[in-house]
């Protein structure tokens, strides 16, 4: 007897998967799956919404709608952020020939998916793109006028520092083979919003891309999730790639926070003495609590931001971090002063312990503070 059922090989790996990252769309998730359908008509497809546990309740509507149609997938991710990481894992959780990317939002136009898939089958191309700026393309979804600009920005940046010419770097709507996905999986940052870029930074030879015109229409439902700490995040893509990823991204970070930190406390302890009248050792003591405090903050939201503390943890973390830190300038203080009877000069003898501190605050935050 045949133990294969003769209809499970209709029933086998889909011929396209949609990866939707999304967070807090759940009045978009019924939608877009109806788009999808109607789009996708005749095609074995399947979609992956990637959520990051968004407090609308996105995964909850998402099973709804897997729960009457298996074609519905929902992958959620607790305690992480981010667009590029969540397309990554919704793409490796793929066995479909293809991979696409699209908005959860419906601003991408789902209706040039077949075309996208036809394109791809026809040869000549590894990877098709939805570009807004190729004729027939259009970016009028974009909100406001400073987003207009701000994308003009990034897309030159990018066009700057890639080896291959395309219209629009920053399309979040894409499609290609699931295998080449697979391939440059394990060299993409993950970092940020940009994943696109990030795929054709990571083929060494380059991808051979091929654009087709899109519609950006207006959000549908909810708001746009791109801030300035995603602007932030896109600058520290670039970072990493001119600097080949010898420096970790997330030690210039903390070491960019540090040197703000610097600035907070000498503002404080400036404040405090002037204007509040407290003695030096006063000053110099709430200097350097609110210093730490607003670095731990801003290492939670910038540096650490895919992992940030909350709740409980989060004042954990307060005080572990101000230990740490606290130990950091005992090293810091420590192997300056040696230096320094050394006969080290000042500056190089404070600017040694200044760097063993940083060091120190952020191998050992690490692994203690935000530890995976
Ligand atoms: N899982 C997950 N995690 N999804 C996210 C996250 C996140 O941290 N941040 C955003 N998303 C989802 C949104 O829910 C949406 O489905 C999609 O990613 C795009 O986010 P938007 O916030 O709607 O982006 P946008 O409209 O400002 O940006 C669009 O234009 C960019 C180019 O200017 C998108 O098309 C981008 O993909 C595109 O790069
Ligand atoms: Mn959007």
């Amino acid at each position: 007897m045949d133990l294969i059922h003769p209809g499970s090989v209709l029933a086998g790996a889909p011929e396209l998967s949609v990866v939707v990252p999304c967070y807090n769309e759940r009045a978009n998730v019924a939608p877009l799956v109806a788009a999808l359908d109607a789009a996708l008509e005749g095609l074995r497809w399947e979609a992956v919404f990637v959520d990051d546990d968004s407090p609308d309740g996105t995964a909850a509507e998402v099973r709804r709608v897997g729960a009457a149609d298996s074609r519905i997938r929902c992958i959620r991710r607790l305690r992480r952020r981010g667009l590029a990481s969540a397309v990554i894992e919704g793409a490796l959780s793929s066995s479909a020939a293809y991979v696409a990317v699209i908005d959860g939002d419906l601003q991408h136009d789902e209706t040039r998916l077949p075309e996208m898939l036809a394109t791809l089958r026809g040869g000549g191309c590894d990877i098709v793109v939805g570009s807004r700026h190729v004729s027939g393309g259009d970016a009028t979804g974009l909100a406001g006028a400073w987003r207009h600009l701000l994308s003009d920005f990034g897309i030159r940046v990018a066009q700057a520092i890639l080896p291959v010419r395309l219209t629009d770097p920053m399309s979040g709507f894409f499609m290609l083979e699931r295998r080449l996905f697979e391939s440059l999986a394990p060299s993409l940052t993950g970092h940020g919003f940009k994943i696109l870029l990030d795929l054709l930074l990571a083929a060494p030879s380059g991808l051979r891309v091929r654009e087709i015109p899109v519609r950006f229409r207006e959000r549908a439902a909810g708001e746009s999730k791109l801030d300035a700490l995603v602007l932030t995040q896109f600058a520290g893509l670039l970072l990493d790639k001119a600097l080949h990823g010898l420096v970790p991204l997330r030690f210039i970070a903390f070491a960019a926070v540090g040197a703000v930190g610097v600035l907070v406390h000498l503002t404080v302890l400036a404040a405090a003495g002037r204007w509040a009248g407290l003695g030096f050792h006063d000053a110099q003591t709430l200097a350097t609590i609110v210093a730490m405090v607003a670095n731990f903050q801003l290492n939670n939201q910038i540096t650490y931001r895919d992992q940030r503390l909350r709740g409980a943890r989060l004042w954990r973390g307060l005080l572990l971090f101000m230990l740490v830190c606290g130990l950091g300038a005992i090293a810091n203080i420590g192997i300056a002063t040696v230096l320094y009877r050394g006969h080290t000069t000042w500056p190089l003898a404070g600017a040694a312990g200044a760097v063993i501190g940083v060091v120190w605050n952020y191998a050992v935050s690490a692994t203690l503070v935000w530890r995976r």
